[in-house]
Formats: C-alpha cells, structure tokens, sequence
C-alpha cells in the first residue's frame, strides 16, 4: 500500500482516540489511514480502519509513505516521549484543529496539538507541542501553555495563564488570570485554581490547595 502525502495514523485507539479521528476527518487536512495500539496490539480494525499492531509497525508503515502522527490518548509524558520515537522514525506530527474550533489569529500552535470542538484559544496565546485543548475547554488571551500539556474538556483559564510542560488541568477546573500552572502538575476535576501551583504536585478542591507529590 503506497499512502499520499498528507496521511496520518493515530497513535492510540481508545475513547480519545475516537475524538481526534473525528477532528481529523471534519478538518479535512490529512488522509486518515488507521491507529497503532501498544496496549492491544492485535491487528484489528477500529472505526473502520486498521489497527496496524503498536511502535513496530512504525518502519512499516513510514515505508508505505504515512507521513504523519498525531497521538489518541492522554498521558502527557507518554505523549512527549513517543513524539521523540516517531520523528526518530521519520514522521512529522500533525496539528489538528476541529473545525468547529475558534482559534484567534494570531495564534501559535506547535506540532502535534489537538485542539477539539467548542474550544477557544483567544489572541496572544502560545500553544506549544503535543497540547491537547480538549472539547469546549477556553483559553483565555495571552496564555502560554507548554508542551505536552492537557487542557481537559470544559476547563477555562483567564488571561495570562501560564501552563507547565505535561501539566493536566482536569475536566471543568477554573484558573484565575495571571495563575502559573507546575510542569507535570496535576489539577483535579472542578478545581478552581486562584494561586500558583509547584511543578509536578496533586492539587484540587476550591480554592485549590496542594495534597501531594505527583508519583510519576
Ligand atoms: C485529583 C485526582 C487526581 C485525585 O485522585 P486520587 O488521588 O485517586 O484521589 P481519591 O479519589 O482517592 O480521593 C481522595 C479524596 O479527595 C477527594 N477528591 C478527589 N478528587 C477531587 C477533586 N477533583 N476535587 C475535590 N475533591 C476531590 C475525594 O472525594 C476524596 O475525599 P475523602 O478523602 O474525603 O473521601 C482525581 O480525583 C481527579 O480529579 N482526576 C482528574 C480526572 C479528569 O479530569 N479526567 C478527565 C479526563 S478527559
């Protein structure tokens, strides 16, 4: 099987996975060819397509000619550390945005992000690599969110956010303007943030405090 050259395989072939197909196809950019698997490698199809097996395959594949990854699943640090496998491969990442999407202007958006229906990204924001701004999340003008970072579904940050690398800021939290979010911090669900949070802790709860170490 010889692929054009703007194809995509998803990495990953779960629930998320199902999302990010989904903004694929709407979009329209890439040529959707199926999805690696490293938890069920199982040659299968998944949406109608192939699941090809898991990291293997991707010299096979990159051979046909799939040009581009995007990943389906949420673990940030698992997010970067298979960027570095799939470009070593050759692949470059693809940037997906929903059309259903409002992302302003002037906006940067770095390679491999995804940015997921009823999301905005105001002006002034920086969105760096492998970034998942998750369905109807906000991010308010002038954020800078780092690398690998996940803005779940429904969390609104204010103006001037700045978000850590591998930060995961859970589903329907609230940040204050001018917050600084921890490098692999962690924000429980319906947090609501109103001072800054340390690098790689558990925090939750309104206002939200610091509970633990994240074990990561
Ligand atoms: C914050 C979080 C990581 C804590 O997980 P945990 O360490 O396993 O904590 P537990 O479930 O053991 O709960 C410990 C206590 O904290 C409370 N708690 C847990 N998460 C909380 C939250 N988000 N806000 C307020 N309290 C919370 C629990 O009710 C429990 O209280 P108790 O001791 O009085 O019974 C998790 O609850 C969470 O919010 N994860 C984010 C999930 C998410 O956003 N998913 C989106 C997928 S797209």
């Amino acid at each position: 099987m010889n692929y054009d050259h703007e194809s995509v395989v998803i990495w990953g072939a779960s629930g998320h996975a199902k999302v990010v197909a989904d903004a694929v196809r709407l979009e329209g950019r890439f040529h959707l060819v199926g999805f690696l698997d490293d938890v069920d490698p199982q040659p299968r199809q998944f949406l109608g397509l192939p699941v090809f097996g898991g990291a293997e395959a991707l010299g096979r594949l990159r051979e046909d000619g799939v040009t581009h990854i995007v990943f389906g699943f949420g673990n940030c640090d698992a997010r970067l550390r298979l960027s570095e496998v799939a470009r070593s491969e050759g692949f470059s990442l693809a940037t997906v945005i929903h059309p259903r999407a409002v992302v302003a202007s002037d906006v940067t958006i770095g390679e491999g992000t995804v940015v997921f229906a009823g999301a905005v990204v105001n002006p002034g924001s920086t969105i760096g690599a492998n970034v998942i701004i998750n369905t109807r999340a906000s991010v308010d003008h002038d954020c800078v969110i780092a690398d690998g970072a996940h803005i779940c579904p429904g969390t609104t940050l204010g103006g001037g956010v700045s978000v850590g690398i591998a930060a995961w800021l859970g589903i329907g939290s609230t940040v204050k303007d001018h917050v600084a979010i921890g490098a692999s911090a962690l924000v429980g669900a319906g947090s609501v943030v109103v001072s800054d949070i340390p690098d790689a802790v558990v925090a939750y709860g309104v206002p939200a405090t610091t509970r633990r170490q994240r074990g990561l």
